[in-house]
């Protein structure tokens, strides 16, 4: 049972046995969309990350009737936390993106002890960088040439929220976690 609740959509926890509907996505260059980078990857590799990461979740983004349109997922940066999320492709542009980081950004400022939360994007990537600012993010700066993609390097665009600017969750309420 989640208990991340949203308006649109929920966000579940994936599990070990989850991996194969993470592995179709991912492999799948619709999926994945014309900016991230796009590497195949096994399932046996997904379960080792799986069982090593310790520090990152991965959750689906949920609609309201159980159906899985995305996932999205922390991890951690330094001493900070950063984000990344992708829904398929016939679920977008429906607000469903934009209640998950907005979600997402809600659970970490009230469940863990950062002061910063980030996400780096393709500058072309109008979509995500609208989410991101919906949420509350600002844009840093561009890191030059910093990931390898399409046969091309490129850059990405810094976005980040701090504590003070957040301020309060938007869309889960304060202590609806149970302890
Ligand atoms: C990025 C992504 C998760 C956003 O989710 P989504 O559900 O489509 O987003 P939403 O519907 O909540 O909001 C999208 C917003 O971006 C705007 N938008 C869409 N395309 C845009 C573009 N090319 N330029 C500027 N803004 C754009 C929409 O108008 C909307 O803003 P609004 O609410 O003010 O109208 C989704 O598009 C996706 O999965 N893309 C492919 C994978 C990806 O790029 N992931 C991010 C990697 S950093």
């Amino acid at each position: 049972m989640t208990l991340l609740k949203g308006k649109k959509v929920d966000l579940e926890l994936a599990e070990k046995n989850d991996l194969p509907t993470i592995k179709q996505w991912a492999n799948d260059v619709e999926f994945v969309g014309e900016f991230e980078p796009f590497d195949q990857i096994s399932l046996d590799e997904l379960e080792k990350q799986h069982d090593g990461r310790g520090e990152g979740q991965w959750y689906f983004v949920e609609k309201k009737d159980g159906t899985k349109v995305g996932y999205i997922g922390h991890f951690k940066s330094k001493d900070c936390v950063g984000i990344g999320y992708m829904l398929v492709k016939a679920e977008r542009g429906k607000g469903y993106g934009g209640e998950a980081v907005q979600m997402m950004v809600d659970y970490l400022f009230l469940h863990k002890n950062i002061v910063r939360v980030q996400a780096e994007t393709h500058p072309d990537n109008g979509a995500s960088q609208r989410v991101l600012e919906k949420a509350g993010f600002k844009l840093e700066g561009h890191i030059r040439k910093s990931f390898f993609s399409r046969g091309v390097y490129r850059d990405t665009a810094m976005y980040s929220i701090l504590r003070e600017e957040w301020k309060e969750p938007k869309i889960l309420p304060i202590g609806h976690i149970r302890k």
